[in-house]
């Protein structure tokens, strides 16, 4: 089985869905009210359980009742928590607007994420351990480039994805061997437009642009130029399915599947997440992905 450990964020996430967003200063009457465990570091140790691998994940959350329910729903979806920090104040928190269209915005408050900092031993030990490393960006980025050059020295592959949007030093980017990024995200890394993916090669030696509705995009500096197409469902909700798909293409690469087939398969797991509302709780098993990922085009 592979070993994919993930170092990240957990958040609570607290869903409001109405017909539209609202635009700065207007209140919209909603439709729907949710909690429900998310984060983009717990999101992705959950797909990636999932998803068919054995999986930790390395974090840190809150002394209050929200950091209970995120270890409880990282432990009974298969993914070892034991070694989750618990700090002295708020977990993170993630208040989340969706319309109609399955469209979102989203403001995540780092709370206890914010104090995961400097990796412990067997922190240390379990990146080592691991055959992929996956990271994002709701933690400090000094624990990720941490991180990712002890994952990189022992031989543990590294896939970034660098959600939220940001600049990253040089030390990580030359640890990381796979990028996950959408358009705004590779814009801010390289300042260029979704047509230049390659682009994103100046900085690391393989890349996933996804591009949502459209499909994604996996370039490698041996010339792998690959656009591939989406797999056509209705979108409930668009929240995690950048999540799903980074686990999934954990799993895949980990497995020893070749990258372009593990792209398309990781494109199924991002489709089969919008299908169903909410974050940690609409991220598809290996038998969703598969479903989908046999299905003509
Ligand atoms: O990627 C989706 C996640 O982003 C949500 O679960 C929310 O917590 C934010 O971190």
């Amino acid at each position: 089985m592979t070993r994919v450990v993930v170092a990240g964020s957990a958040n609570m996430d607290l869903v409001g869905i109405a017909p539209r967003l609202p635009q700065p200063g207007e209140t919209v009457l909603g439709t729907e009210f949710l909690q429900m465990p998310g984060g983009k570091g717990a999101n992705q140790a959950i797909a990636a359980a999932r998803a068919g691998a054995q999986t930790c994940f390395l974090g840190a959350i809150g002394s209050d009742a929200f950091g209970v329910t995120l270890k409880a729903r990282l432990g009974a979806s298969g993914v070892d928590a034991s070694g989750v920090r618990i700090v002295y104040g708020t977990s993170g928190v993630a208040v989340i607007m969706v319309d109609t269209k399955g469209e979102n915005s989203i403001i995540a408050t780092p709370g206890a994420n914010a104090a995961f900092t400097r990796l412990t031993d067997p922190e240390l030990a379990a990146v080592r351990d691991a055959d992929v490393l996956v990271c994002q960006l709701e933690i400090p980025v000094e624990t990720v480039t941490e991180a990712a050059v002890t994952a990189r020295a022992a031989g543990t592959r590294v896939i970034l994805n660098a959600a939220p949007a940001r600049q990253l030093p040089a030390e990580l980017l030359d640890a990381v061997d796979l990028l996950v990024v959408n358009e705004g995200e590779a814009a801010v890394i390289t300042g260029k437009g979704r047509d230049e993916p390659r682009a994103l090669l100046d900085y690391v030696p393989r890349a996933v642009l996804t591009l949502g509705a459209e499909g994604a995009c996996f370039v490698d500096r041996d010339g792998t130029d690959l656009r591939v197409p989406p797999f056509a469902v209705e979108t409930v909700d668009s929240t995690a399915a950048g999540d799903a798909f980074t686990g999934a293409l954990a799993v895949a690469w980990g497995e020893g599947r070749e990258l372009s087939d593990a792209v398309r398969w990781a494109c199924a797991a991002g489709a089969a997440c919008v299908r169903r509302l909410g974050a940690s709780n609409s991220l598809p098993t290996r038998a969703d992905i598969d479903a989908l990922f046999a299905r003509p085009a």
